[in-house]
Order: structure tokens, then C-alpha cells, then sequence
């Protein structure tokens, strides 16, 4: 077979009804990757609205499974644009915010008050008093002295808050270490050994603050369940030693997001990757999996601690982001450049793509699945060296530091040209939200593809305006 044939099956990247090849070309839900291009221009995401709600319907299955009480707030860290938090909204579930602003967009979105959670190590004084006059479902504080600041804000306001205390129980993961949020090297959190002395001062001044849970969020991209487990089980002990110490019953525990997404789509094409990045790029772990886990220990433990009427009422929640909107994104780039190096025989293809888009595939040198939405169906056996626009030598797609950890070419069609339209998949989350316009490169546009195949406009692309706008000269 020549490297130039078409693939003899479906592309392994293939996601049936969602990402396919069909005539050649890359189809997102049912569109041609190259008519949104021809009318949108490049680099362009593109987000679909039948995904992000399949994702959430699977989260909701797994809810029913384990046949308890379970809240799914998004974390709209991962993508806060407004029509992905309507999307979100419209598909019923609530929403996790970590600033003043993402709580103004949440709220601006539709969603309301009880429907939103509010993390963050630094919350200021304005961000606090934003969220106790909403009255939302619950701030969650990450320290002692955080506990004062609602209520005092609560004072002032004239209003209950109600919070819930991030816990930092060192619990590691397999993922990478910026993205681990449990372990006692990290920012986040209330230590074990404070966790009664947090409780009692929550417990103070009932009038003012109602302590309803207790939360943890293990990181990102966790690719193993035993860690969901073992927060799970660490919450409950608090909880049932909170009740028995101070007869407070917390109302919820909070295991946060992290369930992985699986990015490597054609493992075949990161057999360069060392293993354990393998295993963590293309996890797969169902939410089932996950809930059932943590009530599997959580029952345990409450039978031999007689503590079975507590488990019985609580509420589980999970904030998932990643899961949700990662794979319902994808950013399209064209080649707008081609070199080749007669000393070391590389063809570099430079997209209009880099890591001001992507800021991950730079910082945690992450993997986004690369293929050709112009020639789809024809088998990527040629390697390449993908870089970016940026004026500097990391905005590549490999690692730079020559680390392993992003495969040194990436495979695509023989003979790839400028005006070649190429497809990072799963790039909906940590993208928009982070991309940034360095190098005076306008911000990109975003499509949604809805369920009837419309391409509503979901971000205007940027204008050298906007570039100017902030600016005072
Ligand atoms: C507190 C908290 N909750 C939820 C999330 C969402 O994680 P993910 O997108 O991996 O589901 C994050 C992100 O790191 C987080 O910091």
C-alpha cells in the first residue's frame, strides 16, 4: 500500500456521528470542517453542542447507577464562554467558578445562585461579598483565615453564607505535577490536622455561616480511580468524626473534577511517548467507575463505624471540566508555511496554531492528536515537525527541552502543502480560557455546531482593534 492511500478503515480518531472522515474531508457533527473554514477562516475552534451534551449525559447515567444524590457542577475554568455555559446549563446541570468574573458569567449565563460553587485560593474581598449577596450554594474556603473573610462578609451583608472546607489530604495521582491539587506540597487547601480547628471556627457563628460540606479535588487528568477512592473515603472519616465531635452533619462531600479524557485518540501515532505519559494521555475512566468506587469504601467504612444514617442523606458532587468540554472542541490551523532542512531531512510544516492558543502544549507539554481535515481519510504515515506562529523556538508541537514528552513528529499525509487545513482534537478545554494574543495576533473566532447542523458564531474573531482597545496612549 502506498503511504499516500487511503486508510483502509475508519481513522482511528474516529468518533461515530461525531468526528468523522467522510469524503475526504474532517465532519464535526455532521459539518464540513472546510466549509467552516472557508467561512470563518483559520485558526478557528470549533465546539459541538451534541457532544458536550452526550458528555453530560454520561455523567448523568452514572449518577443513576449508583442510585444516590449526586450535583455535577462544570468547572468553567475549562471554557467559560457564554454559549458552552448555556450549552452546560441547558443540559441541566450547575457550575463551579473560580473568580469574581467566572461568577459573574455563570450568573449572567442564567444560572442560578444555588446552582454555583466557588473555589479559589485568593479570593478578594469584593469576589467574597459578590458571592455571599448572590447567595450561592456554596464558597469553598481554602483556609482558616478564608473563614473569617465570609464572615465578616456575611456581617456585612447582612447575610448566611454557606461554605463548604477544601481539604489537602495528600492524595497523589498519575498525573502531571502542576495538575495535582491533593498533596501537601501543593497551594490549595486546609491540612488534615486543622481540619477540626477549621470545623469549630465554621461552627461559631451559626447565624452568620452555615458549614454544608466538605471538598477535595484530587487534580486533573487522574487516570486511576483509587485516588477518587481514597479522597472519598478521607472526606467521609471527616465527616463522620465532625458530626461525633461536634454533632454538626455536613450536608455534602465534594470529590471535585479530574476524570480524564482520553487525548491520545490513535495510540498508535504517540507510540514515541514514554509509558507512563501514555497511560495518563489516554486514560479512560468512567464516571461509574468512579462514584461507585468512592461509595464502595465510603459504605465500608460507615458499617464499621456505625455511621450508616450519615451516608444515607449526603449528597455527592462532582466539578467536572475536562470531561465535559475537551473532546466537544477542536481547533482547526492551516499550513501557512513549509521548509525543509537538508541537514537533518525534517519537512516543518508552520501552522497558524501555536500555544497561544493551546497554552498547555507548552507549559505541561501536552498532547493534542493531530490530523488532516483536508485529507481526512488518507493514512498519516509521513512525519513531520509542526510548529507554530510565534516568534519563539518552544511554540512547537514537540518538546523542545527534549524531554520525550510530546512524540518528536507528528504523522500525516505524504506531501502535505500550504493551505492545508490540519485538526488539533480535543482542544476544548484549558484553550479558549487561556489563549492569549502574544505576537499582536488577533484571538480567534469559535463555532458551536448545534444538533440541527447550524454553525452558530459562538466568539467573533478579534480585530486589530481589540488588539489596541485596553491601551491608553
Ligand atoms: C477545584 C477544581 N475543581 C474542578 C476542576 C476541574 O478539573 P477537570 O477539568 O480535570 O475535571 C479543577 C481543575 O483543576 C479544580 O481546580
Amino acid at each position: 500500500m502506498s503511504i499516500e492511500s487511503v486508510a483502509p478503515t475508519a481513522p482511528a480518531w474516529t468518533i461515530p456521528g461525531y468526528l468523522e472522515a467522510r469524503e475526504g474531508h474532517l465532519m464535526i457533527s455532521g459539518v464540513d470542517a472546510l466549509s467552516l473554514v472557508a467561512e470563518h477562516d483559520t485558526p478557528l475552534f470549533v465546539f459541538s453542542e451534541p457532544r458536550i451534551r452526550a458528555n453530560i449525559e454520561r455523567l448523568k447515567r452514572a449518577a443513576l447507577a449508583v442510585e444516590r444524590s449526586v450535583r455535577f457542577f462544570y468547572a468553567s475554568k475549562a471554557n467559560s464562554n457564554m454559549a458552552v455555559l448555556k450549552t452546560v446549563l441547558e443540559a441541566g446541570i450547575d457550575a463551579e467558578v473560580n473568580s469574581g468574573g467566572e461568577l459573574f458569567k455563570a450568573l449572567r449565563a442564567g444560572f442560578r445562585p444555588e446552582q454555583i460553587i466557588f473555589n479559589g485560593t485568593s479570593k478578594t474581598d469584593a469576589e467574597i461579598d459578590a458571592a455571599v449577596s448572590a447567595g450561592i450554594y456554596a464558597i469553598n474556603v481554602d483556609s482558616i483565615y478564608e473563614i473569617e473573610l465570609v464572615e465578616e462578609a456575611a456581617r456585612r451583608l447582612g447575610k448566611r453564607a454557606r461554605i463548604a472546607l477544601r481539604l489537602v489530604p495528600e492524595i497523589g495521582t498519575r498525573s502531571h505535577l502542576g495538575l495535582q491539587t491533593a498533596l501537601l506540597t501543593s497551594k490549595f487547601g486546609i491540612s488534615s490536622s486543622e481540619v477540626l480547628e477549621a470545623f469549630s471556627r465554621g461552627l461559631r457563628h451559626p447565624d452568620l455561616i452555615h458549614v454544608c460540606g466538605i471538598h477535595i479535588h484530587v487534580g486533573s487528568q487522574t487516570p486511576d480511580v483509587e485516588p477518587f477512592a481514597i479522597a472519598f473515603k478521607t472526606m467521609w472519616e471527616h465527616l463522620v468524626r465532625i458530626e461525633r465531635e461536634t454533632g454538626h452533619t455536613l450536608e455534602h462531600i465534594n470529590l471535585g473534577g479530574g476524570i480524564p479524557v482520553n487525548y491520545l485518540r490513535d495510540p498508535s501515532q504517540a507510540d514515541q511517548l514514554p509509558e507512563h505519559e501514555r497511560d495518563m494521555l489516554g486514560a479512560e475512566l468512567e464516571p461509574s467507575e468512579v462514584l461507585s468506587a468512592a461509595l464502595r469504601v465510603a459504605r465500608e467504612s460507615a458499617r464499621a463505624a456505625g455511621a450508616e444514617h450519615l451516608l444515607e442523606p449526603l449528597t455527592i458532587l462532582l466539578e467536572p471540566g475536562r470531561s465535559i468540554i475537551a473532546d466537544a472542541g477542536v481547533v482547526l490551523t492551516t499550513v501557512r508555511n513549509i521548509k525543509r532542512r537538508p541537514e537533518t531531512g525534517d519537512v516543518w510544516l508552520l501552522t497558524d496554531a501555536g500555544y497561544n492558543l493551546l497554552l498547555s502544549m507548552n507549559n505541561y507539554k501536552w498532547y493534542y492528536h493531530l490530523v488532516s481535515a483536508t485529507r481526512a481519510d488518507k493514512e498519516a504515515a509521513t512525519e513531520y515537525k509542526v510548529a507554530g506562529p510565534l516568534c519563539d523556538s518552544g511554540d512547537v508541537y514537540f518538546d523542545i527541552e527534549r524531554g520525550g514528552r510530546l512524540p518528536d513528529y507528528r504523522r500525516l499525509p505524504a506531501e502535505v502543502k500550504p493551505g492545508e487545513v490540519l485538526a488539533l482534537l480535543n482542544s476544548g478545554a484549558y484553550s479558549l480560557a487561556q489563549m492569549f494574543p502574544y505576537n499582536g495576533r488577533p484571538l480567534p473566532a469559535a463555532v458551536m455546531i448545534r444538533e440541527d447542523q447550524r454553525a452558530d458564531l459562538i466568539r467573533r474573531r478579534d480585530t486589530y482593534d481589540d488588539l489596541v482597545a485596553q491601551d491608553i496612549w
